[in-house]
């Protein structure tokens, strides 16, 4: 169905002004009024804000990355070595941003990547993207390591698109169980994360000796899951009562289990004096990753799931030609926003040579480095089908809740469609390298 079929006279107008020209209208309409946008517009600001806002922890937690940090700035640095070469005297009056993905016509090719453990920057989490998303009609991907249930946050959504990011557990049966239940919440696509079967070296992290899942943080898909709990119970009862004598307690092991005891369903006071809630830390911690998987285990996940599969951090092209002939239905391009191996390629880098090897087998996605709607164009130019959204739209949640990540995603889909059309496009298929020239 086209975007504007069932809309008003005044609102196909609008449509058809095109998303960049509606959010300038929006907000300088309101700066005559006196009214500023709530979270600034450039993704160094709004970074920049977001320090100011959130503790050491989880700043350093959503900033940080593998080792000095090497991937993360080339994955932005990537961006610098091409050029648009803006064409004058087209007629760009009308444009259409919106891209099909998996059946799905999206309104511009931005999602909202997986991002785990979102409490520890605003007390909604997952919920106020998953509004966000739904009202922006932009999919989300649940991550795995999400700070509220995949079921919740559907709940929220309509039928608006989503998608379920796994991590391989060494739980057979929970990796199916995490597959069946994203089926029944209504996700379009599972995602595997293949780039995080051990979390990388972070520097910024280890100095503070913090994980937020050690304290019970972002671990909500785990504890919503029967097979999940089950494991639990038998974990503590195994376990019996505690034989070592336990270490006297400090105020920051005291506020860890309060931690744990909110992630445990149930009433806190009960949670407190119950051993399950550390009993499900040590279960996640033990179980949640499994670095022995290869690429025969990718048909038993075939067979066990009628959803299209993407990979994710998928680099090498011998590896993306390799996932096609496995019968993978995308890739995600991406270094995990360089949060686990310093010095690796940037994820733009590897972006042509990915797309090349797949060459319109699959869609291609790309992530890492995405900071504005003139970056969306060149990963569009480069071969991407869509980009994910990771950093910005946490700093935005941090900043405004909801509203925050409306407007990282607006902002976005705004400067991308005033791009197109100033760069004399007026629709994503016209884009190709031949729109870039390389300057670095
Ligand atoms: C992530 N990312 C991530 N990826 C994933 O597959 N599952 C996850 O749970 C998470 N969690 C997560 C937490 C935080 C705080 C960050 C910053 C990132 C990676 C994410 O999906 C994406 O690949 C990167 O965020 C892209 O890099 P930029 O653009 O955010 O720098
Ligand atoms: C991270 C995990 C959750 O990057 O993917 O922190």
């Amino acid at each position: 169905m086209s975007r504007t079929e069932g809309l008003t006279t005044v609102q196909r107008v609008s449509a058809a002004a095109g998303a960049g020209r509606r959010r300038q209208d929006e907000v300088y309409r309101a700066g005559v009024y006196g009214h500023r946008p709530r979270v600034p517009v450039t993704s160094r600001a709004l970074q920049a804000r977001a320090k100011q806002a959130l503790n050491a922890r989880a700043y350093a937690y959503v900033a940080g990355g593998a080792g000095d940090e090497v991937t993360q700035r080339s994955n932005r640095t990537a961006f610098d070595k091409w050029a648009v070469v803006p064409r004058v005297l087209r007629d760009v009056s009308n444009r259409d941003t919106s891209v099909e993905l998996f059946g799905r016509t999206l309104p511009g090719p931005v999602l909202l990547g997986p991002v785990g453990a979102l409490e520890l920057v605003h007390r909604e989490a997952d919920l106020a993207v998953a509004r966000a998303a739904a009202a922006e009609a932009v999919p989300m991907v649940f991550s795995n390591q999400a700070s509220v249930s995949m079921e919740e946050c559907a709940a929220v959504m309509g039928d608006s698109p989503r998608w379920f990011q796994l991590y391989w557990s060494t739980s057979d049966e929970l990796v199916e169980s995490l597959i069946s239940r994203a089926e029944k919440a209504g996700c379009d696509a599972l995602v595997v994360t293949l780039d995080t079967t051990m979390l990388g070296w972070r520097p910024r992290d280890l100095d503070l000796g913090h994980l937020p899942f050690a304290l019970g943080k972002g671990i909500a898909q785990y504890t919503s899951d029967p097979v999940f709990r089950r494991l639990v119970e038998e974990r503590a009862a195994a376990a019996g009562a505690p034989r070592d004598p336990q270490p006297r307690p400090t105020l920051s092991a005291v506020r860890a289990l309060v931690g744990m005891a909110r992630a445990w369903p149930g009433s806190l006071t009960d949670n407190l004096r119950s051993p399950l809630p550390r009993a499900a830390v040590e279960t996640f911690l033990s179980i949640y990753s499994r670095p022995s998987i290869t690429w025969a285990d990718l048909a038993w996940l075939r067979s066990r799931t009628r959803l299209p599969i993407v990979l994710k951090g998928v680099l090498h092209p011998d590896d993306a030609r390799r996932a096609l002939d496995e019968g993978v239905d995308g890739l995600v391009v991406s270094t995990h926003g360089g949060r686990q191996v310093d010095r690796s390629i940037s994820a733009l880098d590897a972006l042509p040579g990915v797309v090349n090897a797949v060459f319109d087998r699959a869609p291609v996605l790309l992530d890492s480095g995405v900071r504005s709607g003139a970056d969306v164009f060149t990963a569009v130019a480069l071969g991407a089908r869509a980009v994910l959204l990771g950093r910005p739209f946490a700093w935005g949640l941090a900043l405004d809740g909801e509203r925050g990540v409306r407007q990282v995603v607006s902002d976005v889909l705004g400067e991308f469609d005033l791009t197109l059309g100033l760069t004399g496009h007026t629709a994503i298929d016209q884009l190709s390298p031949e729109v870039l020239t390389r300057v670095g």
